[in-house]
């Protein structure tokens, strides 16, 4: 048995498998799907402080949360400490989420150019900044996510300061921001990290099926696991995970037939929660049909159907299934 409780904050959850945030896939539908599949914490994908303080922030929040989506963390995007603050302040009256997460590792251009995501990591200061400013002012425990830096020495600075700034807990994403997703996660730094550090600390990067999970957890000594590509597409990664940690054997099932259930309660789901508009249900397909056959098919039809109900028909009179 390997899959341990987690707490942060006062949230304890059974288990320790955590959905990463990701711009464009972790909307409130697929997050209720990941929790129906096991996850046992989702993360929103990351929110923009400016964005939340101009006058259209109802835009930018529509079908953001829902009582079901517990428990939860809202991921800000930002670089100054008194933005954040009152966009955090925003968010935890609003949604009441388990914890707000602060983007500390996106390596987008477009992102780093304004000095917000990974480009924050080049200055302890502003870091140390951030994460008290949160801490002092809300109720709400305050989570960072980073990537590891060029030395381990900068990267154990780095977690120490957002620990000593008041934090419950850090994700570890062991690719330097220059890798963008190249190579491959350095485990040993989030080992070293996790040996630093009396917060919760949880692995992120390259955990994608029962082997890596475990090996991930047996290495480092992490107190959680955040996955995320694994998941797009596939939320019943979580369950097989789940099982194999708590049982150390893994699940027997006919793949096919549970992407397409998948598949259609993701879209049930969105239909549900009024965001087909805002979804995009080609790429999202394209995910789900990986591997099927005729899934090209599915691919370019999509693109015309009027809504989600349209989309389960095509799926059932694609695959015959009812
Ligand atoms: C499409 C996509 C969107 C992402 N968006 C975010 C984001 O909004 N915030 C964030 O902290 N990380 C984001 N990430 C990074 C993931 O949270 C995660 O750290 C990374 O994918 C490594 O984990 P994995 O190997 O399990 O995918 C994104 C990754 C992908 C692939």
């Amino acid at each position: 048995m390997k899959l341990n409780k987690l707490k942060i904050g006062k949230t304890q959850t059974p288990g320790n498998l955590l959905l990463a945030p990701m711009a464009d896939v972790t909307n409130l539908a697929f997050r209720l799907l990941c929790r129906q599949n096991g996850a046992d914490l989702t993360y929103t994908e990351m929110i923009s402080a400016d964005a939340l303080l101009n006058e259209n922030r109802k835009s930018h929040l529509k079908g953001l949360s829902s009582p079901e989506d517990r428990p939860f963390g809202i991921q800000l995007l930002g670089n100054s400490p008194e933005k954040l603050r009152e966009a955090a302040l925003f968010i935890e009256d609003e949604y009441r989420p388990e914890l707000i997460d602060v983007n500390m590792g996106c390596p987008a251009q477009r992102i780093t150019g304004t000095g917000c995501g990974s480009a924050l990591l080049n200055s302890g200061k502003l870091v140390y900044g951030i994460i008290s400013e949160l801490t002092d002012a809300l109720k709400t425990p305050i989570t960072a996510k980073i990537r590891i830096l060029e030395r381990e020495e900068e990267t154990l600075e780095i977690a120490h300061l957002i620990e000593k700034a008041g934090a419950s807990a850090l994700t570890v994403h062991g690719r330097r921001a220059e890798q963008m997703y190249s190579g491959s996660s350095d485990f040993k730094t989030i080992k070293a990290v996790k040996q630093e550090l009396s917060i919760p600390v949880i692995a992120n990067g390259d955990i994608r099926d029962e082997e890596s999970a475990e090996s991930a957890l047996d290495f480092t000594g992490c107190d959680g696991l955040m996955i995320g590509r694994a998941a797009m597409g596939n939320p019943f990664v979580f369950k097989r995970i789940r099982h194999y940690l708590e049982t150390g054997e893994k699940l027997e099932i006919d793949m096919q037939a549970r992407q397409l259930e998948d598949f259609k309660n993701y879209v049930a789901l969105l239909e549900e929660y009024g965001l087909c508009s805002s979804t995009n249900l080609r790429t999202h397909a394209h995910w789900f049909t990986k591997g099927l056959r005729g899934s090209r098919q599915i691919r370019e039809k999509v693109n015309n159907l009027k809504d989600g109900k349209a989309l389960i028909e095509l799926i059932n009179n694609s695959y015959q299934v009812k």
